[in-house]
């Protein structure tokens, strides 16, 4: 049986960056939205186009178009034995379609981890983000490079970190994805990691609490 996890999270709480590692040591595709909805804008994707402006407003894009793009992604050869999805579900709509999904897949269960950070950190870490133009690469604010440490690309801030921006993702988020965690948080495969620590630190614990989640069957 496959492992299927979630990293759920407010806008800046790590969830990218731990799903970056979690999937790397598991050999597992990380499945970012956010990721996906940006290189498809960097490739000129009409599509991605329409959903740039309210990326840019800091707004969800709609369920539907979402919903297409990750149920294609799962069909693809390397989700089959497992996946690591990054910003999906945002939704209580996205979140029932992937049940749907999943029954399609078997019933697998899935591990949904909840990645805690309190706001004023969140604020603070967005503002300091800098991302390579051309790869999308997330550089660690703490070197102070001006370019991208895999490609050389040039360090720029998201279109969506800007403050005001930042306060209305926030505000999406305790709308609209607040609820998904209350959709999942019954069932024994969701966990909640402190993520205002250190990445390693979080890491090791979402390592064990991942495997520990895992052990326990339901969907
Ligand atoms: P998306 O790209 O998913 O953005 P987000 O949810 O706002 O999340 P972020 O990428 O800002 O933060 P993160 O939690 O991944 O943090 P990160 O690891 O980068 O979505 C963007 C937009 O796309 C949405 O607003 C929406 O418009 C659209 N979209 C995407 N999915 C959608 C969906 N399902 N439905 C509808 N619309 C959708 O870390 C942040 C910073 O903190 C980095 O600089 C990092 O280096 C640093 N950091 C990480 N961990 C730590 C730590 N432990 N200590 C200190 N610093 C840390």
């Amino acid at each position: 049986m496959g492992l299927n996890v979630i990293m759920m999270g407010a806008p800046g709480a790590g969830k990218g960056t731990q799903a970056e590692r979690f999937a790397r040591e598991r050999g597992l595709p990380k499945i970012s939205t956010g990721d996906m909805l940006r290189e498809a804008v960097r490739e000129g994707h009409p599509i991605a186009l329409k959903a740039k402006e309210r990326m840019d407003r800091g707004e969800l894009v709609d369920d539907d178009t979402i919903i297409a793009i990750v149920r294609d992604r799962l069909a693809k050869a390397d989700a089959r034995r497992g996946f690591v999805l990054d910003g999906f579900p945002r939704t209580v709509a996205q979140a029932e379609a992937l049940d749907r999904i999943m029954r399609e897949r078997g019933g697998e269960p899935l591990v949904v981890v909840d990645v805690e950070v309190p706001q004023e950190e969140l604020v603070s870490r967005l503002a300091m983000r800098r991302i390579c133009v051309k790869c999308g690469t997330n550089a660690d604010p703490k070197r102070q490079v001006n370019t991208c440490p895999k490609c050389g690309g040039e360090l720029v801030q998201r279109t969506d970190d800007n403050k005001d921006v930042v306060l209305e993702r926030l505000h999406v988020y305790h709308r609209s994805t607040t609820p998904v965690l209350e959709y999942y948080r019954e069932r024994p495969t969701f966990r909640v990691v402190n993520g205002a620590q250190p990445a390693d630190r979080v890491a090791h614990e979402l390592d064990t609490l991942i495997d520990d989640a895992a052990g326990a069957k339901a969907l």
